[in-house]
């Protein structure tokens, strides 16, 4: 396994619409195993492949406490989405950045597993808003751009500034 680097916000290659995953292989099922291993390493609970430069429709997840339950939706599809809900949101690929997002409060969604056999998961509080929020970035959408335009050029300057820092 291999820790991946994560694209950092405004990078441009974040805004790419990733494409359908057309075999689950050993190639995919290596660079979930990478995606995993750099999401526990970060730390976070989610990560798109969007995230590591890679644009096929990927995503990983563990939301549980102890960090014991991994989940790999390949090909994800919003199959339907109900209810409101709002929290405070962050990304790997904005680092130190918290805003609160609108989301729905429940979705369905339908993916492959590692298997590339199809699956169903009707997913509410934490799963739903981390299935929304990946998903986005699947479609080259960071969560910060829901918010008002003044708020997301603020981030982006203070975002841009940390980078002349660091770099
Ligand atoms: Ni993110």
């Amino acid at each position: 396994m291999a820790l991946l680097p994560i694209l950092h916000y405004p990078d441009p290659r974040l805004h790419t619409r990733a494409k359908p995953v057309a075999i689950v292989d050993k190639g995919i099922r290596k660079l979930a195993a990478d995606m995993a291993e750099t999401m526990y390493a970060a730390p976070g609970i989610g990560l798109a492949a969007t995230q590591v430069n890679v644009h096929q429709r990927l995503l990983v997840l563990d939301i549980s406490e102890d960090k014991s339950q991994l989940q790999v939706f390949i090909n994800p599809e919003i199959l339907s989405q109900e209810g409101a809900c709002e929290g405070e949101e962050g990304c790997l690929s904005v680092p130190g950045i918290y805003e609160t997002v609108k989301r729905s409060e429940r979705v369905k969604v339908r993916a492959l597993n590692l298997d590339g056999q199809p699956f169903e998961v009707e997913a509410d509080g934490l799963l739903a808003v981390c299935l929304q929020h990946e998903i986005d970035h699947l479609d080259g959408k960071v969560f910060i751009e829901y918010l008002s335009r003044l708020k997301l050029s603020r981030i982006k300057a203070k975002l841009t500034k940390h980078a002349r820092i660091t770099v």
